[in-house]
């Protein structure tokens, strides 16, 4: 995470120099780039606008989205000082960019600038929202996960730990906040980041809920931590029993974050499996390894939580992560083992690897019941490292949505418009459902249909979790099975865990507190 202020263009201290950079769709050879560099006087370089555009043209640079590239120039006319210049794709020109445009080019060339200290941003914005969103991009990609390199490995290529955005807005009050909010949202981004790349010999349930208490003080939030016996006990089946086969016990993870003048109430479930061998549906080898990310829903809405709590948002949200970790022994639970969720559903257990929705299911009926207690709920939202489906259906990027309340569906995707997050919509068809139904529970982990059932996969563990939810209480589950954890480096994001749904998570309560709509139930 990196500092950040504003500054006018005329006071550029910094050895780097980010500018942003487009393609001309109709230009002529020399008119093919355009260098937006908005007030910034390039002559002090002793270059002018021209001899740049040919010189990025003779390295090759076409402004493509994602494509950085970097040139040396004098730092003054007359001196031997160098000063970088990195230039960063914008895309098409346009008159406007996007705030997620701005957000990934900023993240982009921040991602570029390991090893360096500090520097001066310019990119084309005309609103505080703009100027947010690249203050974000330039926080979450200026992340490096070093904690398990060795001390002079990671020294080199640490992030920027200060930079200035250029602009001319005024600095006021909303400017302030602005920076603000973009510097407490992208540091729980970041924590979200660290958990899920923890591998699971360093995070599980119990240190999962170590950390998490730790980072939770100072923030007027209560915590509730149920341990195996308590979980037992109490009746939450779908968590003690995914964590019975393994050493590391299960927990449920529960923050109250309750201010005086909330105008309205939402619960947050994620899936927190610290690690998913797929007990005795044991996974294949290759590919096992992600399954350290089998926590990230439950990262997120704790830390999105946080966020809220930080940002002093007048909202109540309890969220809950239910956390275990999917191993085999003969403690572990067997195919055709029938377990009983909190508050009393009965579950064949057919598959033990669809374990996810096990333990959101206790979450889920827990989370109801204190919503009720406290005059009920405007929302509920679920998030969670679901199914291979979901990659299957929408690829590694963008996760699905699936609701029992279109309009609060359409209102969440309107505020993952906003955060950047690339979400979308699903369908629970009707016609999935009858698969759940066991010959010897009340429901079946998953689909009994041994040929079809693999068929909206995705879809049909989200007909598994709405059994938990009453259809009058607003809901949503979002299944970030590929996007939370990214093997390739793009924009703003690093390789490994992305934080992914915190963002939307905070814009969500945010756009229904600004739309002030009145209390669901
Ligand atoms: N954690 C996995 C889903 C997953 C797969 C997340 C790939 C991230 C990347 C989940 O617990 C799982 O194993 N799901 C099964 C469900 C099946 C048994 C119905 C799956 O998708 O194969
Ligand atoms: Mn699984
Ligand atoms: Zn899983």
């Amino acid at each position: 995470m990196a500092i950040i202020k504003t500054s006018p263009a005329d006071k550029l201290t910094n050895e780097i120099l980010v500018l942003g950079l487009s393609k001309n769709v109709a230009g002529e050879k020399n008119s093919r780039l355009m260098i937006h560099a908005g007030d910034i006087a390039l002559s002090d370089y002793g270059v002018d606008s021209k001899k740049l555009v040919s010189m990025l043209l003779q390295l090759g640079a076409t402004g493509a989205f994602d494509e950085v590239v970097k040139i040396p120039l004098q730092a003054r006319v007359g001196s031997t000082d160098q000063k970088l210049i990195v230039f960063t794709g914008l895309g098409k020109t346009s008159e406007t960019y996007s705030a997620e445009l701005l957000r990934r080019a900023a993240g982009a060339a921040t991602r570029e600038l390991a090893g360096h200290k500090n520097a001066d941003f310019f990119l084309p914005h005309n609103e505080v929202s703009e100027l947010e969103a690249i203050a974000e991009g330039i926080h979450l990609g200026a992340y490096a996960f070093i904690q398990f390199r060795s001390v002079t490995q990671a020294k080199q290529k640490l992030p920027i730990k200060f930079a200035t955005i250029v602009t001319s807005l005024k600095k006021d009050s909303h400017l302030k906040r602005a920076l603000e909010r973009a510097d407490i949202v992208s540091n729980y981004v970041c924590e979200v980041r660290d958990l899920v790349n923890t591998p699971p010999s360093h995070l599980n349930p119990v240190s999962f809920s170590r950390h998490m208490k730790k980072l939770s003080s100072g923030l007027g939030v209560k915590l509730e931590i149920l341990d195996e016996v308590q979980l037992r006990n109490k009746g939450y089946g779908g968590i003690s029993s995914v964590g019975q086969g393994s050493s590391n016990p299960p927990r449920l993870f529960h923050v109250s974050y309750n201010p005086a003048r909330a105008k309205k109430r939402f619960a947050f479930v994620g899936k927190g499996i610290t690690f998913d061998s797929g007990g005795y549906a044991l996974k294949p080898a290759a590919g096992m390894e992600d399954m350290k990310s089998d926590m990230s829903g439950a990262a997120a809405v704790i830390a999105a939580t946080f966020a809220i709590a930080q940002l002093k948002l007048p909202v109540a949200v309890d969220a809950y992560a239910c956390l275990a970790e999917n191993m085999i022994s003969g403690h572990a639970t067997r195919p055709s083992d029938i377990i009983t969720i909190y508050g009393g559903t009965t579950v064949e257990v057919l598959n033990p690897d669809a374990e996810g929705r096990l333990v959101l299911a206790d979450g889920l009926v827990r989370a109801v019941e204190d919503g009720a207690e406290n005059g009920g709920l405007d929302g509920i939202v679920d998030v969670a490292t679901l199914t291979g489906a979901q990659i299957v259906a929408l690829g590694t990027r963008t996760s699905a949505v699936m609701t029992n309340n279109q309009e609060f569906s359409n209102r969440f995707m309107e505020a993952a418009i906003v955060s950047g997050e690339s979400f979308w919509p699903m369908p629970l068809p009707e016609e999935l459902r009858e698969g759940l139904n066991s010959p010897t529970a009340d429901l079946a982990n998953i689909s009994i249909h041994r040929s079809t059932g693999r068929y909206g996969g995705m879809l049909i563990a989200g007909h598994f979790l709405k059994e938990f939810v009453p259809q009058t209480v607003p809901w949503l589950h979002l299944d970030i099975a590929g996007p939370a954890l990214a093997s390739e480096p793009h924009g703003y994001t690093h390789v490994g865990g992305t934080g992914v749904s915190v963002r939307s998570l905070v814009a969500l309560v945010e756009l229904d507190l600004s739309q002030g709509r009145k209390r669901a139930i």
